[in-house]
């Protein structure tokens, strides 16, 4: 083995205990290596590339998190108790509490409890989703760029991916896509308010794309920041499954919630789809009777969810400010994150923002380079801001 192919393994491993950090947000696992291009940037997709520190191993805690759009005010008060009062029962299978927590969001969705399947977090009903769809091949139309999750899962398991670029707004080009649905299509994938972009898609647009487009294959939609999307025009799709439509919602209680270490994700979606996934999956058997008990207590919080949406709000409002006034032209975010084009090399970015203490999360984006940062409290997003202002001078 040359010596670059050595360095290059070293880095992938380095990559795969990196905090969760790029495991988690690139959606990749352990037993799928990581892509790395030739600049050794990991590859996402034809037009998206993310920049690393080969330096970073496990991040000190005492940096600030603002890469991974976590909730920091999480987890709710509410939650934590019902952590310790469920702590006793830890030696038990947790069916009964399971049953409560499904019951509880069929009511929300308006559905059944059979439209339900949990897991411990949305990603691992995305793969899970993609092993059963894609074990015969066949392709997943998605944009391009979107969250990599399901995508890569995909690919992993034998399916080629047809990555339609976003329209010029960031918004998912849904005629594009519809247009690249052929025979061997699976599933159209949508990320709706996106990641890595912070964009939204109109929701009557989008709810009639995915009526129109699941009577010939499943659309899935992932609505991980949707309730994070103020003053959004768009809307969950998931009322088009009491109309018997093949769609699938993915949302997780790792960000308005607050419990992103927790591990609890759902997917509502047709009873005979999810019947399908069952085969490989018992979605729920994956969550810690801890984690069923907390979010059973968030859901019922919404003064915590409230708070989230208005903190992240007033949050991101100062930093948009502040990247007008220092000419930054960000993505307008109907998320916890906003990106924007930088002028210095991202892992440049990245190691600047790192001697100063703070943990961002840098793209090569149509061959510039970006920033995306998430919102964390209005202190680390001034700090950031601080950073920011004297790296730029
Ligand atoms: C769009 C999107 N979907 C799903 C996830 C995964 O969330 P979970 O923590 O529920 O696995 C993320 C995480 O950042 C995300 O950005």
């Amino acid at each position: 083995m040359n010596q670059k192919m050595d360095r290059r393994s070293v880095l992938k491993s380095s990559l795969m205990t990196f905090g969760g950090i790029s495991l988690f947000s690139t959606g990749a696992f352990a037993n799928v290596p990581l892509e790395l291009d030739a600049s050794e940037r990991i590859y996402h997709s034809p037009l998206l590339r993310e920049n690393f520190l080969e330096s970073a191993t496990i991040a000190p805690k005492s940096m600030v998190r603002i890469n991974a759009n976590e909730n920091p005010y999480g987890p709710p008060m509410t939650a934590r108790k019902a952590i310790a009062d469920a702590a006793a029962g830890g030696s038990r299978y947790s069916w009964r509490e399971l049953e409560t927590l499904v019951g509880k969001i069929a009511k929300k969705e308006g559905l059944t409890p059979k439209h339900i399947m949990m897991g411990p977090g949305s990603s691992d009903l995305l793969e899970k989703t993609a092993l059963v769809l894609f074990q015969n091949g066949g392709n997943v139309v998605s944009a391009d760029p979107t969250y990599m999750s399901l995508v890569q899962v995909a690919k992993a398991t034998g399916a080629t991916w047809k990555a339609i670029p976003c329209k010029a707004d960031w918004s998912h080009d849904l005629a594009a896509m519809e247009a690249a649905i052929d025979k061997d299509t699976k599933m159209v994938y949508i990320c709706n308010p996106n990641n890595p972009m912070g964009s939204i898609t109109a929701g009557a647009e989008l709810l009639d794309f995915c009526s129109r487009v699941s009577d010939k294959v499943p659309v899935f939609v992932d609505e991980a920041y949707l309730e994070l999307a103020v003053g959004a025009n768009t809307q969950s799709m998931v009322s088009l499954l009491t109309k018997n439509k093949n769609v699938i919602i993915a949302r997780t209680f790792s960000k308005i919630m607050g419990m992103a270490g927790l591990r609890v994700g759902y997917i509502a979606a047709l009873p005979e789809t999810l019947d399908s996934l069952q085969k490989i999956t018992r979605g729920g058997m994956g969550i810690a009777q801890t984690s069923i008990a907390a979010a059973i207590a968030a859901m019922d919080d919404a003064d915590f969810q409230d708070m989230t949406r208005k903190l992240n709000h007033e949050v991101k409002t100062y930093l948009c400010e502040n990247l007008d006034k220092m000419g930054y032209k960000y993505v307008k975010s109907y998320t916890n994150f906003v990106i924007f084009p930088i002028s210095m090399p991202g892992k440049e970015l990245l190691s600047k923002m790192a001697e100063r203490g703070l943990m961002v999360r840098s793209y090569d984006l149509q061959g510039k380079p970006w920033c995306r940062v998430s919102m964390g409290t209005m202190d680390e997003i001034k700090q950031f801001v601080s950073a920011l202002q004297e790296i730029s001078s």
